[in-house]
């Protein structure tokens, strides 16, 4: 199953793919995890989507169809992938589809997640992050067992630098100006599903996997 998890920032699509994961055997291909990593490690390309990132701002589509190009050549995708955070742009979409024709697959299914921006600002500002394995908690609605440690591998939680709230209210800006489109283009395509986000996490997966089976 080839699957992207379309929303806003905060909407559940990481908490939602590491689900799905488990319930399909199939990779989750985070662009902002891919791009998280290589800011960690400092490689040329992480340099150069850190100012991007850090401003709330979309990182260039040549960088980003990149990663996807050689990500889905992987072997690991053959039988699927979840995208999440990707595509994010028309231009993105539309790389991925000529990409993914050039291997002889095409996407099964597109899940918009739908958030309201109250809800988005309040999962965003309380969402920390585990620095060793980046697990995902929530202050309140998805806390850690001991406060600040990750509950699989006991590292420290930390937030993310783009998940303060003058860069969080800049991300939404971003994804209704560049991202939202890709709601009607998926539409017209008859790949698009709509679910309501919110609801307890567990509730939120079996919407999504209904819609996958229906
Ligand atoms: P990225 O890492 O992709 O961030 P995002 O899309 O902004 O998504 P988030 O990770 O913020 O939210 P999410 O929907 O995964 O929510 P989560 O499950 O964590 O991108 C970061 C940056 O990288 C971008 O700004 C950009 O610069 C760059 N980038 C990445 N991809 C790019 C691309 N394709 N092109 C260009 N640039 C790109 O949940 C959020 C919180 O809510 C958590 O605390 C969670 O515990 C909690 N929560 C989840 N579900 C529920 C629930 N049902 N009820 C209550 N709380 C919940």
């Amino acid at each position: 199953m080839n699957l992207i998890l379309l929303g806003p920032p905060g909407a559940g699509k990481g908490t939602q793919a590491k689900l799905l994961i488990k319930q399909y055997q199939i990779p989750q291909i985070s662009t902002g995890d891919i791009l998280r990593g290589a800011v960690k490690e400092m490689t040329p390309m992480g340099l150069k989507a850190k100012a991007y990132m850090d401003a709330g701002a979309l990182v260039p589509d040549g960088v980003v169809i990149g990663i996807i190009q050689e990500r889905l050549n992987q072997a690991d995708c053959d039988k699927g992938f979840i995208l999440d955070g990707f595509p994010r742009t028309v231009a993105q979409a539309d790389a991925l589809a000529k990409v993914l024709a050039d291997l002889g697959r095409s996407i099964d299914h597109v899940i918009s997640i739908v958030v309201d921006k109250e809800e988005l600002l309040e999962r965003i500002t309380g969402r920390r992050t585990c620095r060793n394995c980046g697990k995902g908690y929530h202050v309140t609605f998805d806390p850690p067992k001991n406060a600040g440690v990750c509950d699989d591998c006991s590292a420290e939680l930390y937030q993310r630098d783009d998940d303060r709230e003058d860069t969080m209210r800049k991300r939404l800006e971003v994804y209704e100006q560049q991202t939202s489109p890709l709601i009607a283009y998926y539409q017209r395509e008859l790949l698009l599903r709509s679910i309501q986000g919110v609801g307890s996490i567990e509730e939120i997966q079996q919407k999504i996997v209904s819609a996958l089976q229906g």
